[in-house]
């Protein structure tokens, strides 16, 4: 039996922030609890196996903590330990417990916009070598030409607060162009990595004009909300105080820094150890 609990976001680093403001804009009622793993990012160069350690260890913190459910906003933990945690880990953390991924509903997405077939897939390394993308999006748009490019620099520039610096700017190049080498006619690039909405004025800066950038904050929030409509037991065990509280596992100045400038608001911060 489920008591009222809260909805738990996690990921690597800052990226989640770019899902959790849209669910905090979509979805303002409900009670959020954040966990950045800011001490071990980035989480996409690592294996299989640590990717899915550290991501248990975050899941079932935030379960201990009063989470009913918890979303991976990190497609590289979704991508890596997503499937393990439901099979292996949620039957003893409880029955009525829920853990969701984000890759299944930006595959959905993918097909509805793009206009001649060729998509385009910027993701961290892991994201890419699991060939999760790919495989979910031929189970619903088997026509589709799909081409990866990963982008270890990039998560390591916005932990780091450098996603403004003119230095950026090669790297972000550099990755587009190889995208563009291996499929010029892609008109639908998909930013497959929640750190990368936080570069996006640089990835426009650099893709052509007809290319349009698909950011996943918007199209997970509302899965979410669809998720909540079709399960009500759940949802009805959702506390809604409209609270947000953030973790992280590094510097909880630095988090609140940076995590303030980007929701554009001043929030606090504690510490966890896992
Ligand atoms: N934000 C994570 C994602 O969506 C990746 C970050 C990392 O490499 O740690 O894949």
């Amino acid at each position: 039996m489920l008591t009222d609990g809260t909805i738990g976001v996690f990921d690597s680093g800052y990226g989640g922030l770019t899902i959790l403001e849209h669910f905090q804009a979509l979805l303002p009622r409900y009670d959020y609890i954040y966990l950045g793993d800011n001490a071990r990012t980035p989480y996409g160069n690592r294996s299989f196996d640590v990717v899915y350690e550290f991501t248990r260890e975050s899941v079932e913190r935030l379960f201990e903590m009063g989470c009913n459910l918890v979303i991976l906003a990190c497609n590289t933990a979704s991508a890596k330990a997503l499937r393990t945690i439901q099979q292996r880990d949620l039957p003893g953390w409880g029955a009525d417990k829920r853990v969701l991924g984000i890759i299944r509903p930006t595959a959905e997405a993918i097909g509805t916009l793009t206009r001649n077939g060729h998509v385009g897939l910027l993701a961290t390394e892991g994201t890419i070598q699991s060939e999760s993308y790919p495989l979910e999006i031929r189970k619903i748009y088997p026509e589709l030409q799909v081409s990866g490019q990963a982008c270890p620099m990039w998560v390591p520039l916005v932990e780091n607060g450098e996603a403004e610096s003119p230095g950026t700017d090669f790297f972000v190049k550099q990755y587009l162009d190889r995208l563009l080498q291996q499929d010029p006619d892609i008109d639908t690039v998909v930013l497959a990595c929640t750190h990368y909405p936080l570069l996006a004025h640089k990835i426009r800066k650099y893709l052509p004009k007809h290319i349009q950038i698909l950011a996943q904050g918007p199209l997970i929030a509302s899965s979410l909300q669809n998720y909540l409509q079709r399960h009500p037991d759940l949802d009805r065990h959702l506390t809604q105080g409209g609270t947000t509280r953030f973790y992280t596992t590094e510097n909880v100045d630095r988090f609140t820094q940076s995590a303030s400038i980007f929701l554009k608001k001043t929030i606090k911060t504690e510490h966890i150890t896992l």
